[in-house]
């Protein structure tokens, strides 16, 4: 991490070459080949049986830039957590990622508040975005550009992301830092100097990229023939800030998915979602025994233990 300390601070981005290994990812990745089609299954129309590909929409023009919400349509192909498949559920909490979470914004005490997976196509959909914000839907206020933020964006590449797969650009910090958050998007025509100071991290599956958030950023189409990239989007913030947010998790906690994914877990990964930690006064015998009930395979012995004492 500290080699990457200085990358953060000046610029606000970095990337982590491969922070996870292919060997490690190997389950995943199995997962995620059940869950979308390979890029030239796509290319082929072969998409029977995964119902989050991104249906191909007609031609269009090129290299236009268009608003989010003039153009939904690039949201196809998100899913959010959890997912079938417990290995890919598992990443969102891994030890590694948490770590560089923990790092940047000073304390462990932190909060997952955005897990989606997202696979783009090459020639899909119009991806490409104008320059922006992110801020719009993960908080009620504005960036903090001068102080320690209190989230950050990351994206797992599940994937190899070469300089075809459409890496996310990205603007140094110091080009942006007197900028009003106000409006949050910007245009080509407007702010060439900022398009043409782009910068983008291709790298290998299992590698990490991660900005803050007042780092102004977009998407770009895929150029790649037949090409895909798959990625998973993960915010975490510290704990306590209820103005930053963006998935509700209790909304899916009837999923058998969820479920699961509970059950496997510890207390200190299921913190990061939102459980209060063992000993805290939301948990007595008829909580737990109840936790049994509802997430079998859980074992409570944590918590029992903090409620005996
Ligand atoms: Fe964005």
């Amino acid at each position: 991490m500290p080699e990457y300390k200085g990358s953060w601070e000046e610029n606000g981005f970095f990337l982590i070459p491969e922070l996870l290994g292919k060997d490690e990812l190997e389950e995943a990745l199995e997962e995620l080949g059940r869950i979308y089609p390979s890029g030239a299954e796509y290319a082929e129309g072969r998409t029977d049986g995964y119902p989050h590909a991104p249906e191909r929409l007609p031609d269009r023009p090129r290299g236009k830039q268009t608003l989010f919400t003039q153009n939904p349509s690039q949201f196809a192909g998100q899913i959010d957590f959890p997912w079938t498949g417990q290995a890919l559920n598992r990443l969102t909490a891994h030890p590694r990622i948490t770590e560089v979470a923990a790092t940047l914004l000073g304390t462990v005490d932190l909060r997952i508040y955005q897990a989606q997976l997202w696979a783009k196509y090459t020639g899909a959909r119009d991806y490409e975005q104008p320059l922006h914000l992110d801020y719009s839907s993960h908080t009620f206020l504005v960036p903090k550009k001068k102080s320690r933020p209190q989230q950050i964006e990351m994206f797992l590449y599940l994937t190899d992301v070469t300089a075809e797969r459409a890496p996310t650009r990205l603007v140094p910090r110091p080009l942006t830092r007197e900028m009003p958050p106000v409006p949050y998007h910007v245009w080509r025509g407007t702010h060439p100097e900022l398009y043409r100071a782009e910068v983008s991290f291709p790298g290998p599956v299992g590698s990490l990229l991660v900005y803050a958030p007042d780092i102004w950023h977009r998407a770009v189409d895929l150029t790649e023939p037949e090409g895909v990239r798959i990625w998973m989007n993960l915010s975490y913030k510290v704990a306590g800030t209820d103005w930053l947010g963006l998935q509700s998790f209790q909304r899916v906690a009837m999923t058998p998915d969820w479920q699961r994914f509970v059950a496997a877990s510890t207390p200190r990964e299921l913190e990061l979602f939102g459980f209060p930690p063992p000993g805290h006064d939301a948990y007595d015998e008829d909580v737990l025994a109840g936790l049994s009930r509802r997430y079998p395979g859980l074992d409570t012995g944590p918590w029992r233990d903090a409620l005996d004492v």
